[in-house]
């Protein structure tokens, strides 16, 4: 088993696609930072299919048993379900977070392809609050239809709703409300300082215990076990057995105890920590001529070598001051 210095097996891979997004999110590629717009990568940068896979078929041989595929919007990356079927083929799980605005003409294919679950990145169920936070104006009806979409190929869907204080907090209970009694998990996530270009500020984090009060105070809540050591979300049940919600504490409650995640960026850079300042360039290893087909070896080497010294703790140091710390931006990385 590959494990880290603090004792963390490797056990999730995360691999961003494409760092392009057809949405605007104000948490996480606010518009007008960089003048017109953002810059993208060129699209010779970024790693083949048949690359991703090859990376991918070396994670899974060191243990990696989940993939889950982000962006940017993954989506946007022209047949990815192409890609699903041939993370499946390496015998892992395979998940995508998606904004869901594409969702309805490619769920089933995705779900031919062996796609096993979606999560939908949904901030809001009042049709104004989401255009506003989406900054693109688009539409709530559709992103409804990519999840019924989802749900008729056989995929399983949860939803995640990043709280930002003033903008949709109030909304807390109705998001909670529209998924109850379905089999739909809403997980609430707490604001986080990923990234530069959000202006992040600890006042507008609303921290999970409040979250998880609101909601207790009119469907009553306890707490349940995690599925699996190192779950990310905490999980909640409505105790009327209407079905649970989660809430994703990073900064009120960091869990770096149990971080087996690692991730791939869309141009081939592997990073350790979403809060990484750095990530070592594998495709300059999977595009190396080599005529003995060495790459995997070496491949293998670099990535056992790089989570044995793997140090990365983030969110239990995060003070006032990390803020101004140099990182990478979340849509560059992919939640
Ligand atoms: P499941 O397999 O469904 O449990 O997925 P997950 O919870 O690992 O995946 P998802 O991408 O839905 O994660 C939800 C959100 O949690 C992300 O979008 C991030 O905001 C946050 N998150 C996920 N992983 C990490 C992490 O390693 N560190 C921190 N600080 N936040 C994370
Ligand atoms: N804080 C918390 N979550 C974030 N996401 C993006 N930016 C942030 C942030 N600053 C989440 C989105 C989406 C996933 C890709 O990452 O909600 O579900
Ligand atoms: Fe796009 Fe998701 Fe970032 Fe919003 S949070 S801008 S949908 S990548
Ligand atoms: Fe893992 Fe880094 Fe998040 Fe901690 S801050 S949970 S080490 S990705």
């Amino acid at each position: 088993m590959t494990v880290d210095t603090l004792g963390r097996s490797l056990g999730d891979l995360r691999i961003s696609v494409t760092d392009r997004c057809n949405f605007r999110c104000s948490y996480c590629m606010p518009k007008g930072v960089f003048g017109r717009d953002y810059e993208f990568m060129p699209r010779d940068e970024l790693l083949t299919f048949e690359e991703i896979a090859s990376v991918a078929a070396v994670f899974a041989d060191l243990g990696v048993s989940k993939v889950r595929l982000t962006g940017g919007e993954p989506l946007l990356r022209r047949n990815l379900a192409d890609l699903v079927g041939m993370l499946t083929a390496l015998d892992v799980e395979v998940a995508m977070t998606t904004n869901a605005s594409l969702l309805d003409r490619h769920a089933q294919a995705l779900a031919d392809a062996g796609l096993s679950r979606v999560t939908v990145s949904l901030d809001s169920v009042d049709d104004e609050t989401f255009r506003e936070m989406n900054d693109v104006d688009f539409p709530l009806a559709s992103v409804l239809e990519g999840i019924d979409a989802a749900v008729a190929a056989g995929l399983s869907v949860k939803l995640n709703t990043v709280v930002k204080r003033g903008v949709n907090d109030d909304g807390i209970l109705a998001m909670a409300e529209r998924f109850r009694g379905t089999d739909h998990i809403v997980r609430f996530i707490e604001y986080m300082d990923v990234g530069h270009t959000n202006g992040w500020r600890m006042n507008e984090v609303v921290r999970a215990a409040d979250i998880v009060a609101t909601i207790g105070a009119r469907y009553p809540l306890e707490p349940v076990e995690a599925n699996y050591r190192g779950e990310v979300a905490r999980r909640w049940r409505y105790t009327d057995g209407e079905g649970e919600i989660g809430v994703i504490a990073s900064v009120t409650q960091p869990f770096c105890g149990d971080c087996t995640r690692a991730r791939l960026s869309a141009e081939g850079k592997l990073y350790t920590c979403l809060f990484a300042t750095s990530g070592t360039d594998l495709r300059a290893i999977v595009r190396k001529q080599d005529a003995d087909n060495e790459q995997d070896t070496e491949l293998r080497t670099s990535v056992e070598a790089i989570w044995a010294n793997r140090t990365d703790r983030y969110s239990e140091l995060r003070t006032d001051n990390t803020g101004r710390l140099p990182k990478i931006e979340m849509s560059y990385i992919g939640g």
